[in-house]
């Protein structure tokens, strides 16, 4: 999968601009504030449909102005694909009547309007950026949060499965809290019960086969990363086991809700494996996120044929110069979007397209 040319007319701060991809590496160079990382964003919108980091769509729409709209234009394996996305505030002035009512956000692929699952999987990406090392310090929620993204992406099974899970969680914490409140009787969670072992199973499945994968991917360099699933199974008998406990607490205590993720750093410095999060420095954590990247990818490419986009937003500037050449190596494997505010770092770089930013 390529990304080959992008426009971007009233996103963010680009009012037209437009860019050309290499097939291998392409960096943005430009200082902080430059609209850098508002270009990755583009880019994972023409991926996914959605921003990585706008809790309100509109906020990607430039200020002062009415419509966004971000044209890829990307090579897949059914040949040249054009991903069109259109963003509004739900209102648009067309002169001098009253402002008329519009929709939000319109996908297109190949100009044909598409619903969000239709329109994601035509370009995959994979993007690491700076506020991905919360992946590893921050609370669980974060954690299964990654792994439902990497496995929706490639299982519409397991993006069924998902939101099926969440609505019969839901319906159950209530049904608990009335039986606890109410004394309802408790042979009304059985259908829940039922519905949540089927999809719950599911879903732990699919997170063990992924652990799996990424623990075979290959090292970085000198340090062995691995994933311990921390997995909290749901069944009958582990139901059983907690019922009372559920009912006083009302809420659903076992489950793939409950899971987590534990990052493994293994190399000559350590001696004996340890937790990441505990003892790494934040380089190391770098690394061991740059690592569950590739294997993200690697899975991806597993299950899709094609190998997503590598995007990397400002990973540089925390890493040596050993590091940084593991990052170089890395970027080799696959088409690559690179942002850094230091051209500094691209010394010794030879075969990188630029693009240049300025304010
Ligand atoms: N809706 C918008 N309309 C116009 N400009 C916007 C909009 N949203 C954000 N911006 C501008 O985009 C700029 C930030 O761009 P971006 O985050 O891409 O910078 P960057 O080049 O990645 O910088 P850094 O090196 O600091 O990470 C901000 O200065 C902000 O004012
Ligand atoms: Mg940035």
């Amino acid at each position: 999968m390529l990304i080959a040319k992008l426009n971007l007319s009233a996103f963010r701060n680009f009012k037209k601009a437009s860019f050309l991809f290499s097939p291998a590496i392409t960096v943005i160079v430009g200082s902080n504030a430059v609209g850098k990382t508002n270009l990755l964003e583009a880019l994972y919108l023409a991926s996914s449909g959605k921003s990585f980091r706008a809790k309100l769509e509109e906020e990607m729409v430039a200020y002062e102005k009415d419509l966004a709209r971000v044209e890829a234009r990307v090579i897949n394996k059914n040949g040249k694909v054009a991903l069109d996305a259109i963003l509004t505030r739900g209102m648009i002035d067309i002169g001098a009547q009253r402002p008329e009512k519009i929709a939000r956000k319109r996908m297109l692929v190949n100009g044909l309007p598409k619903r969000l699952i239709d329109f994601a999987g035509n370009f995959s990406v994979v993007l690491f950026g700076p506020w991905d090392l919360d992946l590893i310090t921050e609370a669980p929620t974060l954690r299964r949060k990654f792994l439902d993204n990497v496995l929706s992406q490639v299982d519409r099974e397991y993006r069924r499965a998902s939101l099926s899970y969440e609505k019969g969680l839901k319906q159950r914490n209530r049904l608990l809290l009335r039986i606890r409140e109410e004394g309802l009787s408790r042979s009304q969670l059985l259908f829940w019960d039922k519905l949540l072992i089927k999809n719950g199973d599911y879903l732990s499945s699919k997170r063990e086969e992924f652990v799996a994968f990424a623990n075979q991917t290959k090292p970085l360099d000198d340090q062995k990363f691995r994933l311990v699933y921390d997995k909290s199974a749901i069944s009958e008998g582990r139901l059983e086991q907690y019922a009372e406990e559920e009912v006083s607490a009302a809420t659903t205590l076992v489950g793939p809700h409950r899971d987590d993720l534990i990052f493994k750093i293994d190399n000559s410095k350590y001696k004996v494996e340890r937790n990441l999060n505990v003892y790494g420095s934040r380089g190391e954590q770098r690394m061991g996120i740059l690592w569950l990247k590739l294997a993200e990818l690697s899975f991806i490419e597993s299950v899709l044929g094609e190998r997503p986009t590598l995007l990397l937003d400002d990973i540089f500037s925390e890493l040596d110069h050993k590091h940084r050449d593991i990052v170089m190596k890395v970027a080799k494997h696959q088409q690559t979007v690179i942002t850094t505010a230091d051209p500094h770092f691209l010394m010794g770089f030879k075969k990188v397209e630029k693009i240049k930013l300025a304010a």
